[in-house]
């Protein structure tokens, strides 16, 4: 496994934990954090067997992320703009394609990037202290990578506009009542055994369902694809698997079913 200079990348013993470690920025996204997290992720995808998840945080407890690294933002113009935006785009779509569980655990600030970066995750969950914003049009900027239309898809079009366009800064408590977060933890110690709960259930079932179920979920979201053909094409490629077996055997049987992810 790599290691990297912005990003600590641990295996644990059934899934990969990913802390963000600039606490001096509090966790910005700058460019190189950002081409360390694909190459992350990138080692991920080609290595999940036998790993039921992702967890993703920040260095400390004052901040998830808050946000892209502003302080790289006086080089931007309409052209270089561009690409900024794709390259973000491209690291949050590969999470959200990821075909193992990735868990956001926002503890302190999610602003910004930081607050898209969650919307890419599968699942959040929250400290008591985090708070999440969109808060661009303090820059004169929009959301850049993917927060308009994630952060719409999560909570509905009338929170999300109104979110977006005043910048508030809402609590984990707010948070969960939007459904924008899954849970609200005390603090990080408890959020990561929360974490590790979830973890501990996805072990349980077969790793070819969850990934279809992401994948199923997925495409409710993608233009280009029909969500229902999507599913009724990966409800039989299901069928067409071990663990499908195994799983209506062992209820058969009344025991609990052995999945091998395949
Ligand atoms: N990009 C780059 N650096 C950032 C940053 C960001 N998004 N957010 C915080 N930092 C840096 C600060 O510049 C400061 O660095 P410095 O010591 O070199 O000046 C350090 O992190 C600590 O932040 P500071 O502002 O001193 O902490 P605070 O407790 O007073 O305020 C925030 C915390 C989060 C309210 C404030 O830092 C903030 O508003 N950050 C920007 C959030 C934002 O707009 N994000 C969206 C970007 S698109």
């Amino acid at each position: 496994m790599e290691t990297y200079k912005n990003i600590l990348f641990l295996k644990e013993k059934n899934y990969y934990k990913i802390e963000i470690n600039r606490p001096n920025n509090l966790n910005a996204l700058n460019q190189n954090t950002i081409e360390e997290l694909k190459d992350c992720f990138e080692f991920i995808k080609n290595n999940s067997f036998n790993m039921f998840g992702v967890v993703i945080m920040g260095s400390g407890d004052k901040a998830f992320v808050a946000g892209a690294d502003i302080k790289e933002f006086t080089k931007l113009d309409k052209k270089l703009s561009i690409d900024f935006a794709k390259n973000g785009h491209e690291l949050f779509n590969n999470i959200e394609d990821m075909q193992i569980p990735v868990i956001a655990l926002v503890n302190g600030y999610a602003l910004g990037g930081g607050c898209e970066l969650s919307l890419a995750c599968h699942l959040r969950i929250a400290t008591s202290n985090a708070q999440f914003s969109q808060p661009e049009v303090n820059l004169g900027l929009i959301p850049g990578f993917g927060g308009t239309q994630r952060l719409t898809q999560i909570i509905g079009k009338t929170k999300a506009l109104e979110l977006m366009m005043t910048a508030e800064m809402i609590s984990s408590k707010s948070a969960l009542s939007l459904g924008l977060v899954n849970y609200v933890l005390e603090n990080k110690e408890k959020a990561i055994l929360k974490c590790e709960e979830l973890i501990n259930i996805f072990k349980r079932k077969s790793p070819i369902a969850i990934k279809n179920v992401i994948k199923s979920v997925n495409s409710f979201y993608d233009n280009n694809i029909n969500g229902y053909d999507k599913e009724i094409q990966l409800f039989s490629e299901c069928t067409n698997t071990n663990d499908f077996k195994e799983g209506v055997q062992s209820f058969l049987e009344k025991r609990c079913p052995d999945f091998k992810g395949n």
